[in-house]
């Protein structure tokens, strides 16, 4: 009787506890110096996320892309955009990753594509009622001269969620459905030509090794053939069907491949649907992005989340940021610290060290917590939210297509600071004339790589001490909490076998049980007494 294979049977999937780093190719790390973060850039950073202790990383997009939305608008999905790269590249990137330990997971955007995606561009050239234009959601305008859009739906990013296309002839012709900005056309989901491309996707990305597909805006696929509203689009019940189709895909490849949603939706129950064993293997969790930094609230996001995954048998996932949202520790040093794309604002009053200090116990909850932990680059180094780039070079289509009223996502992609005094910090080798394609805050010297490895309080050896104990610790990762009454404002939990997390949300300092060993804190622990807006882990001795 073979003792691997019962170790085999008895592992826990990868998935269901992993630790995963999200690079954002274009601020990561610049191989050539043109200022935009490349492949060989990542290539050579791979040994620093090896050191942080991650399992996996998750790619944003690295396709051929015009970067009207920084690359969520693809123009080829089986290949790498020359800025970043070559595909053989990325295939020396997925194996090297591996040698490291290191799974990828790979950006797929089906709901979109780009308007130089030659499928779009060959709709456009075969005018109305043409076949190629049934891949896409081509429609006539209202009023006498069709100048009125089909709908008045508004895009996501802002302004109508139609463009008006020039015929083939040069009359004035069809409009067009986007969700996002203009240059995102949607694809029609009731076309088997969609389908089958996706399926070959999937597969060309798992064919080459990768470990995993993060699915954008994964609710929003499918559309009544008028949207008038935002109930018309968004988890419409046939979109399970494509994440059934697909989850076959995966389950054809002998290890785990893994699938997992961006699924906004604030109802828990529906957020679950998605995570049934025949669907995706996990979703962000971003309730728990969007909960503010309050005890109760909290407190209940962590059950709400455990309860709902609980009867799917699917793992809960922690997000505290993502190239989307306000940076954390901004967020936490805030008054309000709640998210939301709505209300996003910049120059609000600020205290950055009560934020990173948020920053710091709120990262010791999120990988006590039960299943998997999502962390954006930077985080690790206490990136604050860049609030000052000049109106000039932002890029974000949010900050241009609401005229300027919200500030865009910006201010959480600035390139990474690794090294030295000065801009780039090391993030383009220091004989690149080429200034980085967002300027990085000068403040920043204090908070690169090199700056903060071996200071044992800065945030980076946080990160790497939490994540080493994390995975020598077999209770945390995937399994149950059990909450200990820890009086009002903290929050403090068991996880077996004898680990506990404490997270003290209060107004004063807590008492930390004396029976048990301090493993790590995001503070000092002085006469065993963890003061506000810090937390610890402590093991039974
Ligand atoms: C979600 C992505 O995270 C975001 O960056 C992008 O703009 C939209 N989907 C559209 O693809
Ligand atoms: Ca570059």
């Amino acid at each position: 009787m073979a003792t691997a294979d019962i170790q085999a049977t008895e592992t826990v999937p990868w998935w269901r506890g992993a630790a995963i780093y999200q690079v954002y190719p274009r601020s990561f790390a610049d191989g050539n110096g043109d200022g935009i973060g490349d492949l060989a850039g990542i290539r050579q950073r791979l040994p620093y996320l090896a050191e942080l202790g991650v399992d996996a990383v998750w790619m944003s997009p690295w396709y051929p892309s015009p970067m009207a939305d920084a690359g969520y608008d693809i123009a080829d999905f089986r290949d790498i955009d020359p800025v970043f790269g070559t595909l053989a590249e990325a295939e020396l990137l997925i194996k090297e990753a591996h040698d490291l330990n290191i799974r990828i997971i790979v950006d797929v955007v089906p709901n979109h594509c780009s308007d130089a995606h030659p499928w779009f561009v060959e709709a456009l050239a075969a005018g109305p009622g043409s076949p190629q234009r049934q891949r896409f959601w081509f429609r006539a305008g209202r009023g006498p001269t069709g100048d009125t859009p089909p709908t008045d739906l508004q895009s996501i990013f802002g302004g109508p969620a139609w463009t008006r296309v020039t015929e083939p002839d040069g009359s004035p012709g069809e409009w067009y459905l986007h969700l996002f900005a203009p240059q995102q056309p949607d694809f029609n989901w009731e076309h088997r030509a969609v389908w089958a491309e996706f399926d070959d996707i999937l597969r060309f990305w798992f064919d080459r090794g990768v470990d995993g597909i993060r699915i954008d805006s994964a609710a929003v696929l499918i559309k009544e053939p008028l949207p008038r509203d935002e109930a018309s689009y968004t988890d419409r019940d046939e979109v399970h069907q494509v994440y059934r189709a697909w989850r076959r895909i995966s389950d054809s490849y002998p290890d785990e491949r893994i699938l997992i949603g961006e699924v906004w939706l604030p109802d828990p129950a529906r957020f679950a649907r998605y995570l049934r064993p025949d669907e995706l293997h996990t979703a962000f969790n971003f309730a728990f992005l969007n909960c503010p930094w309050d005890a109760a609230e909290m407190r209940r996001c962590v059950d709400e989340t455990i309860f709902a995954h609980a009867p799917v048998g699917a793992p809960p996932t922690w997000v505290l940021s993502n190239h989307d949202v306000t940076r954390h520790v901004t967020r936490y040093g805030r008054q309000n610290t709640s998210f939301s794309f709505e209300t996003r604002v910049e120059g609000v009053p600020l205290d950055l060290a009560l934020g990173e200090r948020r920053a710091r116990a709120a990262i010791l909850l999120t990988l006590a917590l039960p299943g998997a932990a999502y962390l954006y680059q930077g985080e690790e180094l206490g990136l604050a939210e860049v609030e000052d780039i000049p109106l000039d070079r932002r890029t974000d289509p949010m900050f241009s297509r609401s005229g300027g009223s919200n500030p865009g996502r910006d201010g959480c992609r600035v390139p990474l600071p690794w090294s030295g005094t000065r801009q780039p910090f090391g993030f383009s080798p220091d004989d690149a004339e080429t200034r980085s394609w967002l300027p990085q805050p000068a403040a920043w010297a204090s908070r690169t790589v090199q700056a903060q490895t071996g200071d044992p309080g800065s945030m980076l050896e946080l990160y790497r001490a939490a994540l080493r104990i994390r995975r020598a610790e077999s209770a945390l990762g995937d399994g149950a909490i059990r909450w200990i009454d820890a009086g009002e404002g903290t929050l403090a939990f068991t996880r077996d076998p004898g680990f506990t997390c404490v997270v003290n949300l209060s107004s004063g300092a807590v008492a930390l049980p004396e029976h048990m060993k301090i493993l790590l804190a995001s503070g000092s622990t002085a006469n065993r007494l963890l003061p506000k807006d810090s937390a610890a882990w402590l093991r039974t001795r």
